[in-house]
């Protein structure tokens, strides 16, 4: 008898539900976009409550178009947008403000203080991550801080603190928990004891009361109440999605790397099963715990990826539809000569300046939305080349194959930019939406739907392979301009 997953997605900017079979293959699936929230510059919010219901209208959807009956659904598996911060109420569930979304800057200056006094290297030693407002600890203290009564009430033990997991998970069974992988991206946690650090809690201000509790990534955490699904179903898989994606690239053994080209971009590399260091400022990072080990990998985050091209929908109005952007990009033969740096929110990895702005360079009076659009496009790419070429000196290994995923990775000519620009074939698998993929895997493993990883790797299958075609002396040339125009956005803001 056939069985089935049901993945939540909770993405930045949408919430995808898919229903998987034992095969691998989505049997039916749902997305839906919710709105962002800009208060300020350099703000972004999301209404918790949008984030629930629209994961919770999708994946009622997806039931319903499998036709499969939700008795017979397995178990669920949960990815997630990482870092992005809430604040509940641990009784009613009600958020006690809005979420404060990965990409905000709010606490950048916080963040600059944390280095003045010479924190950095503690952090990193014991976290993993570079000291950057990206992740969870200085939300955090900004809530505790700024929305009244937040503090005290979080000391009587009445609020609850996690990311978008943990959110999903309580409304779903009512539990208050974290899998390792996410809890590794709040800046609180000990990527070594794979514990709540209570040097880190200190630091930034943050009572234990409000903590998650920590579970494996793959594991029976509770049942989704009936009300939700009209019967309940186990949830025995979360992991932060980027994570999840490289799961479900089969990136299962050390040196294999993938790429998803979501909202950000996020190349990761499997490293083993002690934290890799590194040198040249990625992140080291849990990738899931499974069966009582840890994996480890390798990070590059870059902020806008997909959301460049969302940019020029909503921001410019130079297409309507985000698929719009392939058909004008190749209506010109090149960007013209066009850069555009989408440091909308900073620069991530391996900049990390939250104060660098975007910046279009190199417009003439021939210059067309076109060139902008193959511009944005290509600036995906170069972000992309600047990870792997950092990555490479971090791990002394030489990557032979990149796996690359997400909404993007269906765009062709992106997907041959890639390539030519790293000078490396770019693999595009069967399935695209690996994260979700990746989700249902680590519930599936929980719950006896698979045995092993090991048992999953033949689910992986390519759709195409872009093999490099540029020239060594061009790309190089490229990649020297696109660093030229990296310090044209560098440091713009004010800090
Ligand atoms: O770290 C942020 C990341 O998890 C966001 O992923 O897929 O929403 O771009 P995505």
């Amino acid at each position: 008898m056939t069985h089935y997953i049901l993945a939540l997605d909770q993405g930045t900017t949408s919430s995808r539900a898919i229903v998987f079979d034992d095969a691998g293959v989505a049997v039916a699936s749902c997305q839906r976009e919710f709105p962002q929230h800009f208060p300020q510059p350099g703000w972004v919010e999301h209404d918790p409550l949008d984030i629930w219901a629209s994961q919770l209208a999708c994946a009622r959807a997806a039931l319903t178009d499998s036709g499969v009956d939700p008795a017979r659904i397995a178990a669920i598996g949960i990815a997630n947008q990482r870092e992005t911060t809430l604040l509940w109420d641990r009784v009613t569930g009600e958020p006690v403000a809005n979420a404060i979304v990965w990409q905000d800057r709010r606490t950048a200056g916080a963040c600059d203080r944390l280095r003045e006094a010479g924190r950095a290297a503690m952090i990193a030693e014991l976290t993993g991550l570079e000291l950057d407002a990206y992740f969870s600890a200085t939300k955090l203290q900004w809530l505790l801080d700024h929305v009244p009564g937040a503090r005290q009430r979080a000391e009587r033990g009445e609020l609850a603190f996690g990311t978008v997991d943990s959110y999903l998970v309580y409304r779903l069974c009512g539990r208050h928990v974290t899998d390792t992988s996410n809890a590794a991206r709040t800046m609180l946690f000990n990527i070594h004891t794979l514990a709540w650090d209570d040097a880190l809690l200190a630091l930034f201000d943050i009572p234990r009361a409000v903590l998650p509790e920590i579970v494996p990534s793959s594991g029976l955490v509770g049942h989704a109440a009936a009300e939700w699904f009209g019967h309940p179903i186990p949830i025995a898989g979360i992991a932060g999605d980027q994570q999840a994606a490289t799961f479900g690239q089969a990136c299962h053994r050390k040196g294999m790397v993938k790429n998803t080209y979501g909202t950000g971009c996020f190349m990761l590399m499997h490293a083993g099963a002690t934290p890799p260091v590194s040198h040249h400022r990625l992140l080291s990072t849990v990738g899931w715990t499974l069966d009582g080990r840890s994996d480890y990998l390798l990070e590059g985050s870059v902020f806008m990826g997909g959301a460049t091209v969302q940019w020029l929908r909503d921001g410019l109005g130079i297409i309507r539809q985000s698929r719009e952007v392939e058909a004008l990009s190749t209506s010109v033969p090149d960007s013209g000569g066009v850069m555009l740096v989408p440091a909308f929110t900073g620069l991530g990895a391996p900049h990390w300046d939250p104060y660098a702005r975007a910046t279009i360079l190199g417009m003439t009076r021939g210059t067309t939305a076109a060139h902008i659009a193959r511009a944005a496009l290509e600036a995906i790419a170069y972000q992309s080349a600047d990870l792997l070429t950092t990555m490479q000196k971090d791990a002394a290994c030489a990557v032979t194959e990149l796996r690359a995923d997400g909404g993007a990775a269906r765009n062709d000519l992106l997907m041959q930019f890639q390539a030519d620009l790293l000078g490396i074939p770019v693999v595009r698998p069967r399935v695209t939406e690996t994260t979700a993929l990746g989700a249902a895997w680590l519930a599936g493993l929980a719950c006896g739907v698979w045995e092993s990883p090991a048992a999953l790797e033949h689910q992986w299958q390519v759709d195409t392979c872009f093999e490099p075609r540029m020239p060594a002396e061009r790309r190089a040339a490229l990649m020297a301009r696109w660093a030229r125009a990296v310090a044209h956005a560098r440091s713009w803001a004010e800090p």
